[in-house]
């Protein structure tokens, strides 16, 4: 990937600039929980954006994106945004530091990436992360600390490609480290990293290679059931500022007075947040078997409760409870993509043989496998 963005870069602009990557993420567990101010349990994974930069003495920015084959220029001034979809990610980046006070100007770039799109790998928080980390380091000495660069990543999604997202994917794309989750209180932002080596088994993603219309729109619909029904909650218990903080029974008290698919959305995000620190307690006990169980778990209520999930879906979940998979769940933000799951060493080749087979045999494609390794996040090379 290096070389090819290093001759690019060289045959659009005659120099050599500096090199930056950032990764996409898993998450073991703790979804649609982010927005809700809950806990998540992502990492960063071996797949990643790279990107050549280098300023270029102008206001303009001149980009080329190796997997589209396409150049883009903008201005970074307000009424600039560009039309194509994946430029907007850099301009976002560019305008939010900006916003806040920190400086960009004009610059050359190449990048690439291996991050599957639209696996729910979060190929955007890495291209975005990417950018943010690279453009602190090149005008900004390092300054913008990096969770403010997580931030910059997300009110991109919000403010210029209108996805309502978390904090979940450009954190883990900035923090990652090899080898280990990190527990991020989304509320707080206070963090802890948990080595994770689960002896005898492993983490494996399942990619349906489907991804449904209208994900962006459901899934901003998902985040104002939660918002609705926080406040409802608020009016009795004050404290609560996201629906994390509220009790299962505080929302039962509220039931009368939201809709029922506000009620089932909020029923989930609160035993979500519950079901993340069970996991880490079973972690420290290296106790795979709950570990696996609170997976099929969360799989359960984004299927029934809060119903991000999809028929191909919903049947590599059932296909691995049948093949005795520890732990299997759709993960990201749903509406197709991934299932991660957890195995046991032993079960492996079978699992995977049966999943490609069978649900080849059922959706008339076969699904990717991707053998994660959890990996450093963002830095220059
Ligand atoms: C997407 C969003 C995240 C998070 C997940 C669901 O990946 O970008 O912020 O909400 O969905 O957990």
């Amino acid at each position: 990937m290096k070389t090819k963005i290093q001759d690019k870069f060289k045959a659009l602009f005659k120099e050599e600039g500096d090199f930056y990557m950032s990764s996409g993420r898993i998450n073991l567990i703790g979804e649609h929980t982010d927005y809700n101010g809950g806990y998540v349990f992502p990492g960063a994974i071996n797949f990643g954006i790279m990107a050549e930069i280098k300023p270029n003495g102008t206001d303009k920015v001149k980009v080329f994106s190796i997997d589209r084959d396409e150049y883009v220029e903008f201005y970074l001034t307000e009424e600039s945004l560009p039309e194509q979809h994946w430029p907007k990610y850099i301009y976002g980046v560019c305008r939010e530091i900006l916003k806040r006070g920190g400086k960009v100007e004009g610059f050359n770039a190449v990048f690439a990436g291996d991050v599957p799109l639209g696996a729910g790998l979060s190929s955007s928080a890495a291209l975005e992360s990417t950018f943010a980390y690279a453009l602190n380091e090149i005008f900004n000495g390092g300054s913008i600390d990096k969770f403010e660069l997580a931030r910059i990543g997300q009110s991109t999604e919000h403010n210029y490609c209108g996805v309502k997202c978390g904090i979940m994917d450009q954190f883990a794309s900035l923090f990652g480290k090899e080898g280990s989750l990190i527990r991020l209180d989304c509320k707080t932002g206070e963090y802890k990293y948990f080595p994770f080596h689960p002896k005898g088994y492993r983490l494996v993603l399942i990619d349906t290679c489907v991804k449904h219309l209208l994900a962006d729109s459901a899934y901003n619909k998902r985040r104002e059931s939660c918002e609705r029904a926080a406040e409802a909650i608020r009016k009795n218990h004050p404290e609560v500022e996201f629906l994390s903080d509220a009790k299962r029974v505080w929302l039962d008290e509220v039931r009368g007075e939201i809709t029922e698919e506000d009620f089932i959305r909020a029923e989930y995000v609160i035993g979500e947040v519950q079901r993340v620190l069970d996991v880490c307690d079973a972690l420290e006990r290296d106790d795979y078997e709950t570990v696996g169980e609170m997976m099929y778990q969360t799989h359960f209520g984004l299927s029934h409760l809060y119903e991000v999930s999809c028929e191909e879906l919903d049947f590599l979940n059932k296909l691995a409870r049948k093949c005795e998979v520890t732990g299997s769940r759709v993960m990201g933000g749903g509406f197709g993509g991934c299932t991660i799951n957890l195995v046991k060493d032993e079960l492996y080749d079978r699992f995977i043989e049966t999943a490609v087979e069978k649900f080849k045999e059922q959706f008339g494609h076969e699904p990717k496998i991707y053998n994660v390794v959890i990996s450093d996040g963002a830095r220059k090379l």
